[in-house]
């Protein structure tokens, strides 16, 4: 069976990496020259541990290639799945541009009988109209289909998180597709859950809703248990023992980012009032989350009456570690914000700069380690919980700051220590 995977982002990418690494023989189509030529010397245009050696790998063994050519790949291909990009657009729902683009060119290109397997995170009912776009756009009298098989992985974990996924959602209208799927599936050895197309759309939404929902929850609890002077992480940690609230994303912090769940919260609350229904608990967690960004600085402001002509030092600029993304990371309105108010920020983060450089070219001084960042500081901001940050010995903070001001929106540090190390600590959820 010959696999063609549409798009080169995260989605794409991983996608047909993993696909290769279990045998299967795999075209990445993107229609970005610099990626193709990027991809074709082994590497990866895109930080995600793993990807670059797996790339080498099944490039080498002859089972995984990279082309610009979508013409010729979709013309050979028996399976294709779209892996491209749905972003926000202004009012909040997805922009499917990138997906219909990429339909148009198969209806054009193919000449055989072929299943169309959507990735990419869409609105339900678009599996619907992209299958009806393709059949009336095609230009060889072939079958197609078109399947729903959403995509579970976390940037950071890609490569874990597709080859040892926790279950495999599949959404088809009929047995041979169903077919299809479960033997690209079959060497994953995972769970396969096959449903309609349109539930398929749906548990993607509502997965990543559910999990975002989950830390706008946590945020609101931490915010509350400064007020009444608990401790979140005792409460998180008392609460994860019931097996139905589990251990996991109940961490609290300066809000989530990424290009998921700020993006898939917007989306399906949008789609919700299209269908004339309000969807109040993920409507709830879009607000916690925008107030939750500018955590920080309000309880800096509490300190300092002004920001202007202060030294501030950022320590982390992406939206989590392990990604040298930026999308929707909390330290872009914050820098901007402290920029706004005249201080004079300088900014650390071990994988990040370089993407953050483009947004803030000469407007923030880039230092290549924290202890530079924190020389002469007024004010230290946390932003990502990077392990290099997390490693940074608490008297640095005293001995190079003009006085150890530090405002951890990750939690980074154990209170009590920084506490011994004469830090002035205010993190989240916990007593400053
Ligand atoms: C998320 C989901 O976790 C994936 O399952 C999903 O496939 C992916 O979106 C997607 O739709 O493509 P990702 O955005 O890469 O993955 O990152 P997460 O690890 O989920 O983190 C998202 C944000 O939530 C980060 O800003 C992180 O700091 C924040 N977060 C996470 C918390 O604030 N607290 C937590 O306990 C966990």
């Amino acid at each position: 069976m010959n696999i063609t995977v549409a798009g080169t982002g995260y989605v794409g990418l991983v996608t047909g990496v993993c696909f290769a690494e279990v045998g299967h023989q795999v075209t990445c189509v993107d229609q970005s020259q610099e990626k193709i030529v990027l991809l074709n010397l082994g590497i990866s245009p895109i930080y995600e541990p793993e990807l670059d050696g797996l790339i080498k790998k099944n490039s080498n063994a002859g089972k995984l290639a990279f082309t610009t050519d979508y013409e010729q790949a979709y013309a050979q291909s028996d399976v294709i799945f779209i892996g491209v990009g749905t972003p926000e657009n202004e009012d909040g729902s997805a922009n499917l541009n990138y997906v219909f683009q990429v339909a148009k060119q198969i209806a054009e290109s193919i000449t055989r009988d072929c299943l169309i397997v959507i990735k990419s995170t869409v609105p339900i009912g678009t599996n619907d109209r992209v299958e009806t776009y393709i059949k009336n756009h095609l230009k060889h009298k072939v079958a197609v289909e078109v399947a729903s098989n959403p995509e579970f992985l976390a940037q950071g974990s890609a490569i874990k998180d597709t080859l040892h996924a926790s279950r495999i959602v599949i959404g088809v209208e009929s047995e041979r597709a169903k077919d299809i799927l479960t033997s690209i599936y079959e060497p994953f050895k995972q769970p396969i859950l096959t449903m309609n197309r349109r539930s398929a759309e749906m548990v993607k939404y509502a997965s990543n809703d559910f999990l975002a929902l989950k830390i706008s929850f946590v945020n609101d609890i931490a915010n509350l248990c400064e007020a009444v002077g608990a401790n979140i992480e005792d409460v998180t940690s008392g609460m994860s023992y019931d097996g139905r609230i589990g251990k996991k994303f109940l961490n609290p912090g300066i809000g989530y980012g990424g290009s998921c769940f700020p993006k898939d919260t917007k989306a399906l609350h949008w789609l919700a009032e299209e269908e004339g229904y309000v969807l109040r608990t993920v409507k709830a967690a879009i607000e916690v989350n925008e107030k939750q960004k500018f955590k920080l600085i309000s309880k800096a402001r509490n300190e300092f009456s002004s920001f202007h002509g202060l030294k501030v030092a950022v320590l982390g600029l992406t939206f989590k570690p392990g990604t040298d993304d930026l999308r929707e990371a909390p330290s872009i309105p914050n820098v901007r914000l402290l920029l706004n108010e005249g201080a004079r920020v300088h900014v650390y983060d071990p994988v990040g700069a370089e993407n953050f450089e483009k947004l803030f070219p000469t407007e923030v001084v880039y230092e290549k380690i924290p202890d530079k960042a924190l020389e002469g500081a007024d004010i230290c901001f946390i932003f990502t919980e990077w392990e290099e940050i997390k490693a940074i010995d608490l008297t640095l903070f005293k001995e190079k700051m003009k006085e150890p001001f530090v405002f951890d929106g990750r939690n980074c540090f154990p209170l009590e220590e920084a506490r011994t190390a004469g830090v002035n600590y205010f993190s989240i959820g916990r007593p400053d």
